[in-house]
C-alpha cells in the first residue's frame, strides 16, 4: 500500500514537473530547466529521478572528493546521508527495481567536451555525468544541484520537498576559458568567512577565476613575513571618509573609527586551497607602483618623499604618492612577489599598473635624475620600465604578469596580459600586438555602479548605471578585432570596488543578480543568449540565492524604486 501510494504520488509529481502545455507566450518547453549559465546545448527527455534516502553516488577514486562533495551538499536539504560508493568497477546495467543512482565518471574519449566541459544525463533510473577532466565533472554537478528543487540549497531538512530532477540531456563547454570576478577587500575589508562564501557563489555559476585585489592606498591585507609593517601599519586606517567622495577637505565627514584587518598567510593558504577544490583560481593583485600609500605608510623609504609621515588614506579617490624606482624598491617588490608566488599557485599575477599619478616624479629631481639614467624618455616609460621589472621576474618563474590598461601606455612588458577597465581600447591595442587580453570594462562589468538611475532609492554606490539587462547584453570580443586577434580574448570579469560597500551582505546586493548575467555571458555561447529567456530562469534563480541567505537585489523593471538601505 505504502508502495503504491508512493508510485502514484510519483506519477502525480512527473505530471506537475513535466507538463508541456504551458500558459501562452511564457515558457519554451526547455524552460522546467532553468539552470544559469544556459549549457550549450540541452535535450529535454520525459520522465524524471527521484533523489531518495537510498540513492548511491558512484565515482572512481580519483573524483572521490566531489563524490563526497556532492553527497554534503545534497544532506542539509534533503536530510539524506547518500552513500558514496568509489571505484572503478563496471557501472553494470540498470534494472527498474535497481535504487536510483548518481554516476560521476571521467571518459578521456570524450576530451572533446575540454578540461572544464561535461555531459549530463537524467534518466528516470540514472544521473550520469560524464568528463574528459575534473573541472567539467565538478561543472557537471554545479547544474544537476541547479535541477533539483531550488529548496535543495537551504541549510536546515525541507521535509515537504519532492527531490525530482527532469529528465533531460546536456553537453555542455564554456565560451571562455577566463570566467571572473574581483573583489576589492582593501577599501573594507572582508572576513575570510565571507571570501570562501563569495568563492563558493562563483562555483556555484561557473566562474573559475577570483581576482583578489589585497592592496590599496587605504590599506594593505596579506601578511609578508619579510616586512611586518606592510600589515601593522599599512593594515589600519584610522577612520574612514562618510558620505560620497569629495574633493573639498573642508567639508569631509569621518566616522573616527579605526578600520582594520588582514590575512595571515595561513587564512591565504586556505582561501586558494579552498577556490583549488572548487576549480577557481585565485589570482591576486598586489598594486604597483600607485595605489601604494598604504605601503608608503608602512615603509615611507619606498617613496619619493622618504623622510614624510604618511598615514594609509582616509578617503576615496586616488592618492597622490607613488613607489620611487630605486633597485632597492624594486628589490622590496621582488621580495614581496617571491611570498605571493609560493602562496597563490595562479599562473596569472596582477601588478595593477592602473591611476599611477605621475606628479611626484615629474617634481622629484632623484626620479629625473634616474630617468636620464635609465633612457626613458617620460614618466610613462618609466612606469613601464618598472612593470617590466617585475615582469622579467614573474616570467623567469614561470609566471604571468597581467596588469591594468595603464601599463600599455609607455610600452607593454613583453610577457604581459591586459585587463581592459577603460572601455575596450587597451585590449584592442594589446590583442593587436599579440598580447593577451581580460575584458573587465566600466561599462559593463563595474558592479560598484547603480542598479538604478534613482539613486535615491539605493545604497549609495560609486556613480553610474549598470542594469541587470546592460550587463547581460555584454559581448567581450570587441568587434574590431579580426578573428585570428580576438583569440587572444581569454574572457570578461566583475569588479566590486568597496569604497561603498561596507560588509558582505552589501557586496552581495551589488552582486548579485548582476553576476548571474555576467556568468551567462562568459560561459553560454553567443547564440544561446537570450535575455526574456535568461529573466524567466533568474525567477528560479533568485529562489536559489534566497536559499543561500544571498542578499541579492530583487528584480525589478529597470528604474523602479527599491527601498533604501
Ligand atoms: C581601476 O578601476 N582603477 C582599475
Amino acid at each position: 500500500m505504502l508502495r503504491f501510494a508512493r508510485a502514484v504520488g510519483v506519477l502525480l509529481l512527473f505530471g506537475v514537473t513535466q507538463t508541456p502545455v504551458r500558459a501562452q507566450g511564457v515558457a519554451s518547453n526547455d524552460e522546467r530547466y532553468t539552470i544559469i549559465p544556459r549549457p550549450s546545448l540541452l535535450e529535454p527527455r520525459d520522465g524524471a529521478f527521484r533523489l531518495q534516502a537510498n540513492t548511491a553516488v558512484l565515482v572512481s577514486a580519483s573524483d572521490s572528493m566531489l563524490g563526497h562533495q556532492l553527497a554534503r551538499d545534497l544532506a542539509p536539504a534533503t536530510g539524506f546521508a547518500l552513500r558514496v560508493q568509489v571505484g572503478d568497477a563496471p557501472d553494470g546495467v540498470r534494472t527498474n527495481t535497481d535504487a536510483p543512482r548518481i554516476v560521476l565518471r571521467r571518459d578521456p574519449a570524450r576530451e572533446a567536451l575540454g578540461r572544464e566541459g561535461y555531459a549530463l544525463t537524467v534518466s528516470p533510473t540514472e544521473v550520469r555525468i560524464v568528463a574528459s577532466d575534473a573541472p567539467g565533472l565538478f561543472y557537471g554537478v554545479q547544474s544537476l544541484r541547479q535541477l533539483l528543487p531550488a529548496a535543495i540549497y537551504r541549510s536546515a531538512r525541507q521535509n515537504a520537498v519532492a527531490w525530482t530532477i527532469p529528465a533531460v540531456h546536456i553537453e555542455d563547454t564554456p565560451r571562455f576559458s577566463w570566467r571572473g570576478a574581483h573583489l576589492d577587500v582593501a577599501r573594507h575589508f572582508m572576513p575570510v568567512d565571507f571570501v570562501k562564501r563569495w568563492i563558493d557563489l562563483l562555483a556555484m555559476h561557473k566562474l573559475n577565476t577570483f581576482h583578489w585585489h589585497l592592496t590599496e592606498d587605504q590599506g594593505w591585507r596579506i601578511a609578508i613575513n619579510k616586512y611586518p609593517r606592510l600589515t601593522d601599519i599599512g593594515g589600519c586606517r584610522e577612520r574612514t571618509l562618510l558620505g560620497a567622495y569629495t574633493t573639498s577637505e573642508a567639508t569631509r565627514r569621518y566616522d573616527e573609527a579605526r578600520h582594520c584587518g588582514f590575512y595571515t598567510q595561513d587564512d591565504i593558504r586556505e582561501v586558494v586551497q579552498y577556490a583549488a577544490e572548487r576549480h577557481i583560481t585565485v589570482v591576486p593583485e598586489i598594486e604597483m607602483p600607485g595605489h601604494a600609500q598604504a605601503m608608503l605608510a608602512a615603509y615611507p623609504e619606498l617613496g619619493v618623499y622618504p623622510d614624510s609621515v604618511i598615514k594609509p588614506m582616509e578617503v576615496w579617490g586616488v592618492s597622490d604618492f607613488i613607489l620611487n624606482v630605486e633597485e632597492s624598491t624594486i628589490a622590496f617588490m621582488h621580495d614581496v612577489l617571491t611570498e605571493v608566488l609560493e602562496l597563490f599557485p595562479s599562473p596569472f599575477i596582477h601588478v595593477g599598473g592602473d591611476e599611477a599619478k605621475k606628479a611626484q616624479w615629474i617634481a622629484s629631481p632623484r626620479v629625473q635624475q634616474r630617468m636620464r639614467e635609465l633612457g626613458v624618455k617620460d614618466e610613462h616609460e618609466l612606469q613601464s620600465w618598472f612593470i617590466r621589472r617585475m615582469d622579467t621576474f614573474l616570467t623567469a618563474r614561470g609566471r604571468r604578469l597581467i596588469g591594468w590598461d595603464e601599463i600599455l601606455e609607455g610600452g607593454l612588458a613583453p610577457n604581459a596580459t591586459v585587463m581592459s577597465w577603460r572601455g575596450t581600447a587597451g585590449a584592442i591595442a594589446a590583442a593587436r600586438q599579440g598580447h593577451d587580453v581580460v575584458m573587465a570594462p566600466t561599462s559593463h562589468t563595474y558592479f560598484d555602479y547603480y542598479q538604478s538611475q534613482d539613486h535615491s532609492t539605493e545604497p549609495r554606490a560609486f556613480g553610474g548605471f549598470l542594469p541587470l539587462d546592460t550587463v547581460y547584453a555584454y559581448e567581450p570580443i570587441p568587434p574590431e578585432l579580426t578573428t585570428e586577434q580576438s583569440r587572444h580574448v581569454l574572457g570578461a570579469q566583475a569588479q566590486h570596488w568597496t569604497e561603498y560597500m561596507r560588509t558582505p551582505r552589501h557586496v552581495e546586493y551589488m552582486a548579485f543578480p548582476r553576476l548571474s548575467a555576467l556568468a551567462e555571458v562568459v560561459w553560454t555561447p553567443a547564440a544561446r543568449k537570450d535575455f526574456a529567456h535568461f529573466r524567466r530562469r533568474l525567477d528560479t534563480h533568485m529562489t536559489r540565492l534566497a536559499a543561500l541567505g544571498v542578499n541579492a537585489r530583487p528584480v525589478v523593471p529597470t528604474g523602479t524604486p527599491q527601498p533604501a538601505r
